[in-house]
């Protein structure tokens, strides 16, 4: 695996690896002793704002001894305002740095780097597209939570049409055996079609749940998300879309014992605080666990064999 496109292109075997490689990881960044990347540098190209999955990328990066140069928003501060097209910034970058993690607006931008880089490129979210490397950290966070990845329901809920940690999740999640996605959605922004058409394609079933309450009865992990306001053509679209799936203890009262909660963050009030004292709660956890799984994923990318720490 060289670059990080798209959760399509993990196998379950590639999945399974590298959640192993992620425990070995846990102890490096524990210890602190990690060395496997000392002299390599990672780009960091961020367009669009982030802060867990550019600040944990640069963590991974350090905790592996590895050095990090970064642009937090590249949109406004790199060559693209004087019309440099994302093409020529990665074929300089590549110059500088051993990978590259970009974050971008569009859909395909993290394809179009990767056709003309040297370095591996990891996608850190393409627009509404892909979030691959928090698909990752979300599937270890179930299997670490729940200690198994098959014969589960799966309760996706709020934007489900540009909420890109979902597409990606569904994607690697389809890899495993009798997984159920119930997806509970506003009208307008339903999961889309070719994210369904695959997860039934490998077997997955999916089915449209309007009642958060049910779907909370029957989940094994609820998977919230925020209504995506700068995907939005106006503020009324949007205005008519948020809210209407909140998570409150309403909700946890009607949640199996084992379930857990998760959400990419940042939140948006979708997720009461109150709701945050309670076990089941686990997005906290699923922020950490973001920079073994970025530490597993880096050493993969740049092809050092961990074992030999
Ligand atoms: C998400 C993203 O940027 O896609 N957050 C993240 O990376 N953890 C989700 C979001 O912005 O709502």
């Amino acid at each position: 695996m060289k670059h990080v496109i798209s959760a399509k292109h993990f196998t379950k075997t590639d999945i399974l690896s590298l959640i192993e490689t992620t425990i070995q990881m846990e102890q490096i960044k524990q210890q602190r002793n990690g060395r496997n990347l000392t002299g390599r540098i990672m780009g960091a190209l961020f367009f669009e704002p982030s802060t867990r999955t550019r600040l944990s990328f640069e963590s991974a990066m350090l905790r592996l001894g590895g050095q990090v140069i970064s642009t937090e928003n590249a949109r406004e501060f790199s060559s693209a305002v004087k019309g440099e097209t994302l093409e020529d910034t990665i074929r300089v970058v590549e110059g500088y740095v051993d990978v590259i993690v970009l974050r971008h607006h569009e859909i395909g931008a993290a394809a179009r780097a990767a056709s003309v880089s040297s370095v591996p490129v990891i996608s850190a979210g393409d627009g509404a597209g892909e979030h691959p490397t928090q698909a990752l950290l979300d599937t270890f966070t179930i299997a670490r939570e729940l200690s198994r990845l098959d014969d589960l329901t799966i309760a996706l809920v709020g934007d489900l049409m540009y909420g890109r940690t979902v597409h990606s999740l569904v994607y690697m999640l389809s890899q495993f055996s009798r997984v159920r996605f119930l997806c509970v959605a506003p009208s307008a922004t339903p999961l889309p079609r070719d994210v369904a058409d695959f997860a039934t394609a490998h077997g997955a079933s999916v089915q449209i749940e309007s009642d958060l309450g049910r779907a909370a009865e029957a989940a094994d992990v609820i998977y919230q998300t925020r209504v995506q306001k700068e995907r939005f053509h106006s503020p009324e679209d949007y205005e008519a879309v948020k809210g209407q799936y909140i998570i409150d203890e309403h909700i946890l009262g009607r949640m199996r014992e084992r379930a857990i909660i998760m959400h990419p963050l940042p939140r948006a009030g979708e997720i009461t605080p109150l709701v945050d004292r309670d076990r089941r709660a686990a997005y906290f956890r699923q922020s950490h666990y973001g920079v073994p799984v970025r530490m597993a994923l880096l050493a993969r990318c740049l092809e050092i064999d961990t074992a030999a720490e």
